[in-house]
């Protein structure tokens, strides 16, 4: 207990924000004389089902384990200001629980003769009756607002729900799932239920109309000296809007700076007849975020070298795709792309000979793996051992995304001086059916002639 202790001490002291009169007067008059809240109990969470099911799931292979899963605390950005609160995902995946209201709470499932009890353990909010209401800005309700007490978090989650303060003793708030429960959790999570790839949809469909309004506001983006911000501001503040917020930092890269595979300054300008790398997605309420890059002809339309390269992408990805079906690996999914890249680079006479055919010269041009898994994590389960990650046969349900890029740099003196600067990256996001691939992502175009016709489409002033 003393970490919260700490965590809100932190919040009280050393800041000019709280100070306030702290005479009993002023403390009797502050807290009293408040309507009484209208409403129920909220209802339900519709993942909560699920989140139960996980929890049995993971309950049946470690009978005797105590299970201990926190959400993770406030994360200071500056000073005594925190960002945003984002549950650790593993947290969410087992409580069902997405947002931002329970810091500090941590899901303990305990070994009992039914498999496990589980307890959900949240930090009481602050009400109106105590002095923190109004003196404590990490959680006075006075400065963050109403947040769900514990009959909430029952009511919501269906989890037996006690103060953090109950915890029971030897569980401190920083542990993690031990290794092999967080392992389990990572191959659990590989594949999706129906809830988690509704969620995905989702996701994907607001991140699409994000990449939309971003082409609509190009001629804004060119007229500005920072025109990747103008691209960044537009998709953040669409996912701001329609969802919880951005997955991971928008990439918004034009010109040479998309051979930067992580390109998040976006400082620099969009020029007609450059092209724009944009990777961004939208993470949705219940946390789980799309994963997409399009590069596009700022202009509207491909120059010839641009399509040439764009081309041979396009091939690897639809190369990647082909081989996706229960049983396959993502190790054949990226040997797939990898090959069309091979064999393109080489006709054009790029590849150099090589002695050595596992020097892979080729990979100068695309260093990155062609997929990842997907889901309440960009980099999704992460945990996963890496033969199993890779090598291991697909299931329905897996979710990963497909994205082999070309990227030759400005000062590339192994390229033809055409190619050089161009940097292009295609990454859909793909589903295992029963007998299968879906592509999540088929709404945003892909093909050059579909994005040229897209992109008028969008820009052709509206009546
Ligand atoms: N946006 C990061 C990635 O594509 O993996
Ligand atoms: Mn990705
Ligand atoms: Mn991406």
């Amino acid at each position: 207990m003393d970490d919260t202790a700490r965590a809100s001490d932190k919040g009280t002291t050393n800041t000019a924000r709280a100070q306030q009169p702290g005479s009993k007067e002023f403390r009797d008059f502050i807290t009293k004389r408040w309507a009484k809240p209208e409403g129920g109990l909220p209802p339900r969470l519709k993942a909560a089902s699920y989140a139960r099911e996980r929890r049995a799931r993971l309950s049946a292979r470690f009978p005797t384990v105590r299970i201990v899963v926190p959400a993770g605390g406030l994360l200071p950005r500056s000073n005594d200001t925190d960002f945003r609160f984002r549950p650790r995902s593993d947290f969410s995946y087992l409580t069902g629980l997405g947002s931002d209201f329970e810091p500090e709470a941590v899901l303990v499932m305990e070994p009992s003769a039914s498999g496990h009890d589980s307890t959900l353990y949240v930090l009481p909010p602050v009400r109106r009756e105590g002095e923190g209401f109004y003196s404590d800005p990490r959680r006075g309700e006075f400065w963050i607002g109403r947040r769900p007490g514990l009959r909430e978090f029952e009511a919501m989650t269906g989890l037996t729900t006690r103060d953090l303060a109950d915890l029971p003793p030897g569980i401190r708030l920083g542990s993690q799932p031990t290794r092999p429960v967080a392992r389990a959790l990572s191959e659990a999570r590989m594949v999706k239920d129906d809830y988690e790839t509704a969620e995905m949809r989702r996701a994907i469909a607001a991140t699409v109309t994000g990449f939309e309004r971003v082409v609509r506001e190009l001629p804004r983006a060119i007229a500005h000296r920072r025109g990747e911000r103008v691209v960044e501001s537009v998709f953040d503040g669409h996912a701001r809007e329609e969802g919880n917020g951005i997955g991971y930092e928008t990439i918004a890269a034009a010109g040479p700076h998309a051979t930067t595979l992580h390109w998040i300054a976006n400082d620099g300008p969009v020029r007609e007849g450059d092209l724009l790398l944009l990777d961004a997605g939208v993470e949705v309420e219940s946390l789980y975020t799309a994963d997409l890059t399009r590069t596009l002809p700022v202009s509207g339309t491909f120059t010839r070298a641009q399509r040439k390269v764009y081309d041979v992408v396009l091939e690897a990805a639809d190369a990647a795709f082909a081989v996706v079906r229960p049983g396959a690996t993502l190790r054949e999914v990226h040997a797939a792309a990898m090959g069309v890249i091979e064999l393109r680079l080489s006709e054009w006479g790029i590849v150099p000979p090589s002695k050595d055919p596992k020097a892979a010269l080729y990979r100068r041009w695309m260093v990155h793996s062609t997929s990842h898994h997907l889901g309440l994590d960009v980099h999704d389960c992460s945990a996963v051992k890496r033969d199993v990650y890779l090598d291991g046969p697909f299931l329905p349900g897996m979710l990963f995304t497909i994205e082999p890029g070309l990227y030759f740099k400005e000062d590339d003196l192994a390229v033809p001086p055409e190619f050089r600067g161009i940097g292009i990256r295609i990454e859909d996001d793909a589903l295992v059916t029963a007998d299968g691939v879906e592509n999540l992502s088929a709404a945003l175009p892909r093909r050059p002639d579909d994005i040229e016709a897209w992109m008028l489409s969008l820009r052709r002033p509206r009546a």
